[in-house]
């Protein structure tokens, strides 16, 4: 496919990065903008993927590279390789990217070589633990752009600190769009609470690498959740499933009465589920901006030894809990048993970041 002349490449990978950057296509078509959108391919599965397309209603991309790899240097260089080749053929004055995947570190890598200027969107977050490939890949790309899109202030003072290059903009989070924009359709169209076992339950998800590939931490975060207060619903990502099986663990664990697991869901039974929930457990990043918004509204404990998000847990949002049971069970309990408010606002924005983005993108003559 030949693609659009001269367009901005707005490039996608993961589950993520596709639920973050929707907001922005949407705004893109809005404003009759016209842009190509790719997608690596780092995330394949329907389940990951194609069904985020449809049920955030996006465009089929307009190249797809397809990538096969599956070491992070293998993703990244298959990736580069291929948006190198879209920039050369359509000329893009602008290329976005999203979060600290390995496909927003190829993206951004790819454009800077093609001497094209890039857009970060959700710039400036920092988890000070350099085990995480995510905070190797949202350093460099910070220092590439010349664009970045801050979802708070706290974002930008970091940018700022290490001086980077580019232009430093606060502007939300594009995730606080996405789910009140799809939180009321979810309400409407998805069943998924209907099909659980438990009324009550904490929702919890695990796939952090730093996590789930460690099989003491893995068996440990298992544990827990077998033996937690509270049922557990778990919606299994694929790394996780195939560490739960490498570790002999599978069998007890999706078989245990606390527990019940689902396939990757979609994002309306996703949102469902965060909606529907007593209590949230995760490691991923977008679940604990997601409970901050004002559709959602829950308590998060952060099986993790460090968030890049501290202000959910500066807004009483988050707990960061670590990974050992003990203190997991702890905050569970306490957890369950806090009676202060949850604020009613979310410190990653108001849910016009999208919007806020192509507006300084336009001001800038980048579209
Ligand atoms: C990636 C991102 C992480 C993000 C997460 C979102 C990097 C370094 N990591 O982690 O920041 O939080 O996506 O979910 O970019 N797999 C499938 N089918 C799929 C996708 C993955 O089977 O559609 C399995 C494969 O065995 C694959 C493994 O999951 O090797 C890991 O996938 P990968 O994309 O490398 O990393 P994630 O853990 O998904
Ligand atoms: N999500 C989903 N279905 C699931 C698990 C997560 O739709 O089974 C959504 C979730 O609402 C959020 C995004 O996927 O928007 C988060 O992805 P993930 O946790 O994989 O990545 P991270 O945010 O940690 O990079």
């Amino acid at each position: 496919m030949a693609g659009r002349k001269g367009a901005a490449l707005m490039l996608v990978g993961t589950r993520p990065e596709i639920v973050k950057m929707a907001p922005l296509v949407r705004e893109f078509e809005r404003r009759g903008v016209p842009f190509n959108l790719v997608h690596s391919g780092q995330h394949h599965d329907y389940e990951m993927s194609g069904k985020f397309f449809e049920e955030l209603e996006l465009p089929r991309p307009d190249f797809k590279l397809g990538i096969k790899a599956s070491t992070p240097a293998g993703q990244t260089g298959e990736a580069m390789v291929g948006v190198e080749r879209i920039a050369r053929e359509t000329g893009p004055k602008l290329v976005l990217v999203q979060g600290d995947t390995n496909t927003t570190l190829a993206g951004a890598l790819a454009a800077a070589k093609s001497k094209v200027p890039i857009g970060h969107v959700e710039a400036g977050l920092r988890s000070y633990d350099l085990r995480m490939q995510e905070e190797h890949n949202r350093r460099v790309v910070d220092h590439l752009s010349s664009y970045l899109f801050a979802p708070t202030r706290l974002c930008k003072k970091i940018l700022l600190g290490e001086n980077v290059w580019g232009k430093v903009s606060v502007t939300g989070n594009t995730v606080i769009d996405a789910c009140i924009q799809h939180a009321p359709i979810a309400e409407r169209k998805s069943k998924v609470l209907e099909r659980l076992r438990f009324k009550r339950y904490a929702l919890a998800t695990l796939h952090r690498a730093e996590n789930v590939d460690d099989p003491k931490v893995l068996k440990g975060l298992a544990e827990s959740m077998m033996e937690a207060p509270l049922p557990i619903v778990m919606p299994v990502h694929p790394r996780t499933e195939k560490r739960l099986k490498e570790q002999g663990l599978w069998k007890k664990f999706s078989t245990h009465e606390n527990v019940e697991l689902l396939p990757p869901v979609g994002y309306l039974d996703f949102l469902a589920l965060m909606m529907g929930s007593a209590l949230i457990l995760t490691d991923s990043g977008g679940v604990q901006e997601e409970a901050t918004s004002p559709p959602i509204r829950k308590r998060v404990l952060v099986l993790r030894l460090s968030t890049e998000r501290p202000e959910a847990v500066r807004a009483g949002f988050a707990t960061v809990v670590g990974t050992e049971k003990g203190r997991i069970l702890e905050k569970f309990d306490e957890a369950l048993r806090a009676r202060k408010g949850l604020p009613a606002s979310s410190p990653f924005g108001d849910g016009n970041a999208a919007g806020k983005i192509v507006e300084i993108l336009s001001a800038q003559g980048c579209l």
